[in-house]
């Protein structure tokens, strides 16, 4: 028996790598019609995770223009999901997370009448400006879905105290242990990328990217980096410089051609995956590396003032530490100097799933989309 239509749509690096168990999931059966649609907020970025899950969109918006800001990622997902969305009429559009394209494409659906999935929802941290706009997508995306799948207890916790009904929300665990589990492996050879890596030294491995932290912020996250590795010669940054020219101009300026640094193009999940398995620590401003990083037993430093993942921080390998200069620096050379502080950080734990979380969320799309068909 045909069961209905799932759309899922989404833009970005992280959407993809988060919806891809999902994706794949669904594919694997044969009562559910599953289309995908990007939107390619991100294109190159995109693209490498569709690559690495063997996804091949149906629809390709193909959005992406250097220096896009917030109002025409909004209007050209909008614009872009109405025909296909009338086209297709899907029985519900699946989206994940809290990117541009997530809010977008679930207003879209609620201006049809179409049943949207939350993939990760229920994440907040109360501060409608941090991160910016994050925060927003996902508070108002969750108004708008009919399924709510929350990670963890605590982001379903979130959701009750805004009145979610209960039957709408179901505790999944995040599918970006799913992906992590499928993609991490002993024994991984790195590529030609990494020629010049000393993987004998401590690597850490850094990202920083988000909006609020444009500028001066960054600039003192660089400047701690570098009196840290003028500080201690057994390290090495690892720097894979996400596409934003906001972000490429101060790291390519402050750290370009600074011994201790290597600053790549982004990588491939596969092999940034695996380096997180070879690290010694992660300083970073990402919301995922904060799920991925405590199951493979890596302290975490958070280059942020607030967090909607404070599963990780409870359990005690990740800490808060902002973006202020001295702070950054002092909790950096303590992991780094500290045997005991370090090995407290350093336990795997796993707050976020046991990597089957995209076998319950496609069980429960099944179950919903049974009952919509009879009730139609
Ligand atoms: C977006 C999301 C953020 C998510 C992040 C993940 C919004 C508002 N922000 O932020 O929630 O955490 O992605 O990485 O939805 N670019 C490229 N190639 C790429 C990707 C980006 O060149 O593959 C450049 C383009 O110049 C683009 C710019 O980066 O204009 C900004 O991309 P955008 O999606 O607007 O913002 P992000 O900072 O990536
Ligand atoms: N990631 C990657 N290559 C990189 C840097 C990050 O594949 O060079 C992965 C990372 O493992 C995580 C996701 O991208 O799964 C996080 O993306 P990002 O930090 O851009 O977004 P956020 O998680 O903050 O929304």
């Amino acid at each position: 028996m045909r069961l209905g239509k799932v759309m899922a749509v989404f833009g970005t690096r992280p959407e993809a790598i988060k919806m891809a168990p999902v994706v794949r999931k669904l594919k694997e059966r044969e009562d559910i019609e599953t289309l995908v649609a990007v939107t390619a907020q991100h294109r190159e970025m995109l693209d490498q995770a569709l690559s690495l899950f063997e996804i091949k969109p149906d629809y390709d918006l193909d959005l992406m223009r250097a220096g896009q800001d917030l109002f025409s990622i909004t209007c050209g997902v909008l614009s872009g999901l109405q025909e296909i969305l009338k086209k297709e009429e899907p029985d519900l559009l699946l989206v994940h997370g809290d990117t541009t394209t997530t809010f977008a494409a679930a207003l879209a659906a609620f201006y049809l009448h179409i049943p949207v999935g939350h993939v990760e929802a229920g994440l907040r941290t109360r501060n409608k400006y941090s991160p910016f706009p994050e925060e927003m997508n996902r508070t108002l995306t969750g108004s708008i879905a009919d399924l709510h799948f929350a990670p963890t207890d605590k982001a379903s916790d979130n959701l009750i105290a805004e009145a979610v009904a209960l039957y709408k929300i179901w505790v999944t665990g995040n599918t970006v242990i799913d992906a992590l589990l499928h993609t991490v492996r002993d024994g991984y050879v790195f590529g030609p990328e990494f020629s010049k890596v000393d993987f004998n030294k401590r690597l850490l491995v850094v990202t920083t990217h988000r909006r609020e932290n444009w500028g001066e912020k960054m600039r003192q996250i660089y400047r701690a980096l570098i009196d840290l590795t003028e500080e201690f010669t057994d390290i090495e940054v690892i720097f894979p410089v996400h596409k934003n020219p906001a972000v490429r101009e101060i790291a390519y300026e402050m750290l370009g051609e600074r011994a201790g640094f290597h600053l790549t193009e982004p990588l491939d999940y596969e092999p940034f995956a695996n380096l997180l398995q070879a690290s010694y620590l992660i300083l970073t401003d990402s919301g995922g590396l904060q799920e991925e990083a405590p199951s493979l037993g890596k302290p975490v430093l958070v280059l942020r003032d607030t967090t909607e993942r404070p599963e990780a921080i409870e359990a005690g390998t990740v800490k808060l530490v902002g973006t202020v200069y001295d702070h950054i620096y002092k909790e950096a050379k303590l992991l780094l100097s500290d045997e005991s502080e370090y090995n407290k950080m350093a336990r795997a734990v796993n707050p976020y799933g046991d990597g089957k979380a995209a076998e319950r969320i496609v069980n429960i799309i099944a179950d919903f989309l049974y009952v919509r068909k009879g009730a139609q």
